[in-house]
């Protein structure tokens, strides 16, 4: 469930830099904000200059005399003037009672920190804390109120924690008589006003339709995408960019120490990688799908990591991809073998659609460890022919499945028809048509390349990460 509107991050009016402050939003709302550190004084800020009327709330009694002498608690680029001008504007108003915002305001922006607990998990105490305080305010509020979540939660967080805490303190049922949001916050310490006036897009998940409409009419300025999906995905998508942005950092930086140890200009290497905007930077391969291999990727990653270690270089993330795969190919396999169903069909043995090149296939691995575990397996791959097969290739599937042939049918239906399980690592048009047609409700698919047409496949589903 996405739902979109507003032009696409990146136009060109939002490259013209079409300030946000000559572009209010529709209708001006009374809003409450929970947590005036980083996210929560720029959020309090901006939206003052907006037109809304904000109510700021802290803990910290610093912070509220700080801002009611017309300073910013945070130090930001362009923080200090805004927020004497929005103070003099007397839209702001800053308390340490939560229930008094409650009741004065529509709609409360969460930004309380969520910082590491000893283990490692998030600490949701002070989220928690303040749920119990917003839902027992809630209670005795008889108009309509949404609270949106901003501070960066583990998926699951709001339907499984805050949730329930609201419900219990109120008396009242969410998604009916209060909304219940998750907004991600992209912006970025040092940039923050213009981040929170530029974001990549604006998205939501919510409980109800009002909750997000709530969001809408504060955040529909701006000129971004607006994008609806569920709480769960929201949660998760701003955990994935965090997680995404130091995978980036830390690649950059590991490949900086690589090319500074061989004498090598590391900012031109990464410029480089960076203009290939069809491959590198670019949703390629970004999808959860299957293993990588083949006859490149695993060699070369091999050869870079050696290289390193040559050099005396710790690359841990480079090291552990090769690692990280072969979990991957693991946990298919082990999904198969959980079904305890022995008479197993695969659909592809390359490793990759459209070639017949075996070297290195996380299929090959995956068919060797099912012959291993005892498995009756038949293969189908439309472009793998064993008397075709030649040079590294051919020498290749001799030392890993040397019977190959006695396992290779001749079509899909002799490959489907005696398996109780279908494992696709191949996707064609043609074979989508045939799986749809052949595949019988007792047997299983276990799907590694996100088959399009899924819901038309009449047996039992499975996908490898979804
Ligand atoms: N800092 C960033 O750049 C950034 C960007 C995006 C998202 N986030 C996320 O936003 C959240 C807030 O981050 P931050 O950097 O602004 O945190 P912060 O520590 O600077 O501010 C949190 C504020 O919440 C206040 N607070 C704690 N309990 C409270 C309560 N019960 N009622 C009212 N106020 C309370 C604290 O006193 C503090 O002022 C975190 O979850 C963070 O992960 C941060």
């Amino acid at each position: 469930m996405l739902t979109t509107d507003g032009p696409e991050s990146g136009s060109p009016e939002v490259e013209a830099g079409v300030t946000v402050a000559e572009r209010r939003p529709v209708a001006t709302k009374r809003i409450s904000i929970f947590g005036l550190g980083y996210v929560g004084a720029v959020s309090l800020a901006c939206l003052a200059r907006d037109g809304h009327r904000v109510t700021g709330v802290d803990i910290d009694p610093v912070k509220l005399d700080l801002i009611r002498a017309r300073k910013s608690p945070i130090l930001e680029e362009g923080i200090q003037e805004l927020m004497r001008d929005v103070v003099d504007s007397g839209r702001v108003t800053v308390t340490s009672d939560a229930a008094q915002a409650v009741r004065d305001t529509e709609i409360s922006f969460v930004c309380v920190g969520t910082p590491s607990a000893a283990n490692g998990s998030q600490d949701l105490g002070a989220l928690l804390r303040l749920a119990e305080q917003i839902g027992t305010a809630l209670k005795s509020k008889r108009e309509f109120h949404t609270i949106v979540i901003r501070s960066t939660v583990m998926p699951g967080t709001l339907e499984s924690k805050v949730q329930p805490i609201l419900e219990k303190y109120s008396g009242k049922r969410s998604g009916v008589d209060f909304g219940l949001a998750f907004q991600p916050e992209f912006l970025r310490e040092g940039s923050s006003i213009r981040d929170y006036d530029h974001p990549p897009y604006t998205i939501v998940g919510g409980n109800c339709e009002a909750a997000v409409a709530a969001v809408r009419d504060v955040f529909q300025h701006l000129e971004c995408r607006f994008l609806v999906t569920s709480i769960r995905v929201a949660e998760a998508l701003k955990m994935s960019c965090n997680a995404f942005h130091a995978l980036k950092i830390t690649f950059a930086n590991e490949i900086g120490r690589i090319a500074q140890s061989l004498d090598i200009d590391s900012h031109e290497v990464m410029r480089l990688v960076c203009a290939d905007t069809r491959l590198n930077i670019s949703p390629a391969y970004l999808k959860p799908g299957f293993a990588f291999g083949g006859s490149c990727l695993p060699k070369d990653l091999r050869a870079l990591t050696q290289i390193a270690r040559q050099g005396d270089l710790d690359v841990p993330m480079l090291s552990s991809l090769l690692a990280s795969n072969r979990v991957h190919i693991d946990h298919a396999v082990d999904m198969i073998l959980e079904l305890g169903r022995p008479r197993v069909g695969m659909l592809g043995l390359s490793f990759k659609t459209g070639t017949d090149d075996l070297r290195e296939s996380p299929l090959v691995m995956v068919a060797k460890r099912l012959i291993g575990e005892g498995c009756e397996l038949r293969i189908f791959d439309p472009e793998v022919h064993l008397s075709r097969l030649l040079g590294a290739n051919r020498s290749y599937i001799d030392a890993n499945i040397p019977h190959l042939g006695s396992l290779l049918c001749a079509d899909l239906a002799s490959m489907i028809e005696p398996s109780e399980v279908i494992l696709v690592g191949l996707q064609q048009p043609a074979l989508d048509a045939g799986l749809q047609m052949r595949v019988r409700p007792d047997q299983y698919v276990i799907d590694l390349v996100n088959l399009p047409n899924r819901d038309l496949l009449r047996c039992r589903y499975q996908g490898v990460c979804w």
